[in-house]
């Protein structure tokens, strides 16, 4: 039987609840494909704080480099967030964790469901059919740049990028679109910044290796209003780390809500799998939190360990809830299904599923 090592690092807010919902998931995995997941805990964001006084122990990367795959939940804690002169902050474990095992990059599909059609802000005919995907740049660039303040109190950013560091992620992303539409957008600010212009001469430079792929180039002001105006005319999109971060939380407008959003981090190493939504501390405890972007990752991983059918099972057994309606309160606008409901209900078409293929 083959074993698979998860390393499940729950988190804050509402990442326990969504990440147990999407644990319940396992034992039917399991029992369906004759393999075993052996799962192990760590703490990471505010609750790593609070108990062993760091945002991520240096034993929990030991320990996840040796994983197989990790699963994630959320980070981050309204009592860190108003207080600037803090030392250990929730999120620098998130970013350390992603630093440390190299995920360069982070993959966030973004699909318009025919069921959520009317429940999207946007118009239906705008969104229908949507099929996108964000490869975000994740360890480099602004977010790791060197951060402080000068003697006399400005602050700073610095936004780097090496030509190796956009290399990687193109590359990811040219062979991405390769696999399906074939178009790629490089999203940047190239009118203004040099790092951009270096994203978009590399782009060009590496497009030759991929004749079949249609490139274009959009500054980052004008993707967010195509987005919401356009959004049929992406297929793969690529951008440097703070960039994808604002455009996939936008981007996730069209699938309905955030609460839907999963998203793979890739490198060298080990894969992580996390939603892109946050620890939504207002929501912790309340069995309102949407478990499906939890659950949906999890697809993701079982995909990354070779388990396909498997992933394509829970992506069903999710589009069963959302076609039936079993769906939590951001989406329904009433409180007929928690978290808990919705899980129950994903889990029985999934065991039923099971039943279907013998
Ligand atoms: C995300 C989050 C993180 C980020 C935060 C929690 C540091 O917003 O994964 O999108 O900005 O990358
Ligand atoms: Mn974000």
């Amino acid at each position: 039987m083959k074993n698979y090592n998860i390393a499940v690092l729950k988190g804050d807010g509402i990442g326990p609840e969504v990440i147990d919902a999407a644990l319940t998931l396992l034992p039917v995995i399991e029992e369906q494909y004759q393999v075993k997941f052996n799962l192990q805990e760590h703490l990471i964001g505010a609750i790593s704080i609070d108990e062993k006084g760091v945002p991520l122990e240096d034993e929990v990367i030991a320990h996840c480099k040796t994983a197989d795959a990790i699963l994630l939940g959320a980070i981050g804690d309204p009592k860190y967030d108003n207080a600037p002169n803090l030392q250990q902050r929730p999120e620098q474990g998130l970013l350390k964790l992603r630093k440390e095992l190299g995920l360069f990059a982070n993959v966030r599909p973004v699909t318009a469901y025919d069921a959520l059609l009317d429940k999207s802000p946007l118009k239906k005919e705008i969104i229908q059919g949507v099929d996108l995907v964000i490869y975000r740049e994740l360890t480099g660039g602004i977010y790791f740049g060197e951060h402080g303040y000068t003697d006399d109190g400005a602050a700073y950013d610095h936004c780097t990028y090496s030509v190796l560091e956009v290399d990687r992620i193109l590359h990811l992303a040219f062979k991405a679109a390769e696999q399906r539409d074939k178009r790629l957008t490089v999203v940047d600010k190239a009118n203004v910044l040099e790092t951009s212009r270096l994203w978009r001469k590399r782009a060009q430079v590496l497009s030759e290796q991929y004749p079949t792929i249609a490139l274009d180039f959009l500054f980052v002001d004008n993707a967010a209003m195509q987005i919401i105006l356009n959004p049929n005319q992406f297929d793969v999109i690529v951008t440097e780390n703070m960039f994808g971060d604002i455009l996939s939380d936008e981007a996730s407008v069209i699938a309905g809500s955030i609460g839907l959003l999963a998203s793979s981090s890739l490198g060298n190493g080990v894969g992580l799998f996390e939603p892109i939504h946050g620890s939504f501390p207002q929501g912790a405890g309340k069995n309102i939190a949407n478990p499906i972007a939890a659950i949906l990752s999890t697809a993701l991983m079982l995909s990354y360990l070779g388990l396909n059918e498997a992933a394509n099972s829970v992506e069903k057994a999710v589009n069963q809830a959302l076609e039936q309606g079993v769906v939590t309160p951001e989406i329904s606008g009433d409180h007929k299904f928690g978290t808990k409901q919705v899980t129950q209900f994903i889990l029985d078409c999934l065991a039923e599923l099971e039943v279907e293929s013998n």
